[in-house]
């Protein structure tokens, strides 16, 4: 596990000039899904906080998705795609296998002078592109960089297992990032990890190399994502309390000096379990997973987003992202906005 960013000059700061998201239009409720599996409103809300999420259409891709998100942060932030120096994409549901889905928001906002990748840390890949995306524009390599969480998770859910279609929904996104001198403000600290030998916690196994499209699968359902609810529970409540923890630590932090903590939306009940073991108050904790479901590495950017344009999180608060997802992996970042 990497525990701390290097100290550096604060001569370049990484600061958030702009955010966005965009989700699709089509809802489906959880008496929607009561009518599809044998399961309840109650019983979903209950054990999720979850009511409804976003479905894209079959036309509706991951890049689309990510495209629209992106080019509202662009608008907050004042600045043309062609001035972008990166784009980065956090999915697990990329457009195609390759090339990259950033390389098609790269296409789509005619962003020319940017270079474009993606990142797969699952529901961490947000936070996980924020950490890098910050060391490179504090060594003064890079002006500005789009970082997009976009998923479209419901192209991979099996619509015949209860357990485990009640919780995503598709959605983006996205945060300028640009350098400036001596601004006081920015991306402060990020710690990461990830731990390789829970993988089989959640994955989705076809088609990567292990279970090639040129051989039959040994079994169908590989082609959904496979999660195992109780496991990753009880990990993620963990590992965000660490997280949280060593940012405070490592900043000099306490609770009274966050304004706001932004959890990775994947289940309403982790993440009031974290923040009661956190001692963090009621409204320092933000939660919207009750209208998208758990949108993997969308779900923080679309959370900032929200509280930004409602006036939650305001210029020069402090702000923690937390993220924990496939891999196992997770991660948080400590902003000063
Ligand atoms: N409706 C009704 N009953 C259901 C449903 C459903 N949708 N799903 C499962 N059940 C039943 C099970 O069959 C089981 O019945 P049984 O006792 O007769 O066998 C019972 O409910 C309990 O099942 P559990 O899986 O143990 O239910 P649990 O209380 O753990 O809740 C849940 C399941 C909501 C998935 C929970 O474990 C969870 O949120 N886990 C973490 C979130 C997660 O895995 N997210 C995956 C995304 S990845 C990420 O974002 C990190």
């Amino acid at each position: 596990m990497e525990k701390k960013t290097e100290d550096r000059s604060p001569t370049n700061r990484a600061v958030i000039t702009g955010c966005g998201s965009f989700v699709p239009s089509k809802i489906l409720t959880n008496e929607d899904l009561a009518r599809m599996v044998d399961t309840s409103d109650e019983w979903i809300n209950s054990r999720t906080g979850i009511k409804t999420r976003h479905l894209t259409s079959d036309e509706e891709s991951t890049a689309y998705l990510a495209t629209e998100a992106a080019k509202r942060a662009l608008q907050y932030a004042g600045l043309d795609a062609e001035d972008l120096g990166l784009i980065v994409v956090a999915t697990i549901t990329p457009e195609m296998v390759f090339p990259s889905t950033a390389c098609f928001v790269q296409q789509a906002l005619g962003a020319k002078k940017a270079w474009a990748f993606d990142i797969g840390a699952a529901c961490s890949g947000f936070v996980y592109s924020l950490h890098l995306v910050h060391q490179l524009i504090e060594n003064g390599r890079l002006d500005s960089a789009l970082v997009i969480g976009a998923e479209t998770l419901t192209k991979i859910t099996n619509w015949k297992d209860r357990s485990s279609c009640i919780l995503f929904g598709d959605g983006a996104g996205a945060v300028v990032l640009q350098r400036k001198q001596n601004a006081g403000r920015g991306i402060l600290y990020s710690t990461v990890g990830a731990d390789g030998t829970f993988w089989e916690a959640l994955n989705c196994q076809a088609y990567g190399s292990r279970h090639p499209v040129s051989r039959p699968l040994d079994n169908p359902d590989k082609v959904y994502m496979q999660i195992k609810g109780r496991e990753v529970y009880q990990q993620a409540v963990r590992r965000i309390v660490d997280a949280v923890t060593d940012c405070l630590e490592h900043c000099g932090l306490t609770l009274d000096d966050v304004a706001m903590v932004i959890s990775h939306q994947m289940n309403a009940r982790i993440i009031e379990s974290a923040a009661k073991r956190l001692n963090l108050p009621e409204e320092k904790v933000f939660i919207n997973i009750q209208n998208y479901g758990n949108t993997s590495a969308a779900s923080v950017p679309i959370a900032f987003d929200e509280c930004v344009r409602h006036s939650k999180i305001k210029k020069g608060d402090i702000v923690i992202f937390v993220a924990f997802g496939a891999g196992v992996t997770w991660g948080a970042n400590v902003i000063e906005f």
